[in-house]
């Protein structure tokens, strides 16, 4: 059975540069042998956690939207791609909405002791992160990164890479740096071809 990757976008904008960086890495990953879904956070419909917390007890969330289908999705991949812009010196809401609804996984992990991802799955499990700031300091990806180690913490996916950019004030267009595109080719290949090896 080949490797499953889903690929995150969190820009609402569908084809800006955070867009285009995704695209390449999942580009890299299909090349690199795996199967590739991409999901479109802003086109989702779901609220944000309001912690009834009935994920406490359940394999599930009270709550009834576009996120019910995920958790079980979740469970059967091999590898996710979050890409996203710096907003607010973090993850733009949407994205941080979508990785909060995790809460299902973390009760059932950490309060019950009985994880939804199955074992087999949660030791090889990789993750890939592509940022991207308008700002060019040093600590602009601090926040995020944060927050996305701590999503792939609880989904059991290890923080493998990163590809940060930043200064997008200044670069503008992405397309303008072939180089930052290719990487993230590479990086979306290497990781497939890494999912492929350790598949079951
Ligand atoms: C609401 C909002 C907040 C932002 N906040 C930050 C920020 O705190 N730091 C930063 O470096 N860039 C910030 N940016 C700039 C974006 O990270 C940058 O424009 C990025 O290239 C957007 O990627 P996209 O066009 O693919 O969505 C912000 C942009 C928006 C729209």
């Amino acid at each position: 059975m080949g490797a499953k990757i889903i690929a995150l976008l969190g820009s609402p904008l569908l084809k800006g540069n955070t867009a285009k960086l995704l695209d390449e890495a999942i580009r890299g990953a299909v090349d690199g042998g795996c199967d590739v879904e991409k999901i479109e956070v802003t086109t989702l419909e779901f609220r944000a956690c309001r912690e009834i917390f009935y994920c406490r007890e359940h394999e599930a969330c009270a709550m009834k939207d576009d996120m019910t289908g995920m958790y079980e999705k979740f469970r059967d991949i091999d590898g996710v791609i979050v890409a996203s812009p710096v907003m607010t010196m973090g993850i733009p809401g949407r994205l941080k909405s979508f990785m909060d609804r995790f809460q299902v996984y973390f009760m059932a992990k950490y309060m019950r002791g009985k994880p939804m991802v199955p074992e087999e799955k949660r030791k090889h499990r990789l993750g890939l992160y592509l940022g991207i700031s308008g700002m060019n300091v040093p600590f602009v990806f601090d926040g995020a990164k944060l927050t996305v180690q701590a999503f792939f913490h609880i989904i059991d996916v290890k923080y493998w890479n990163d590809l940060l950019i930043r200064d997008m004030d200044t670069i503008q267009n992405l397309s303008t740096r072939p180089e930052l595109l290719e990487e993230a080719y590479r990086k979306g290949k290497e990781m497939a071809q890494l999912l492929r090896e350790s598949a079951i």
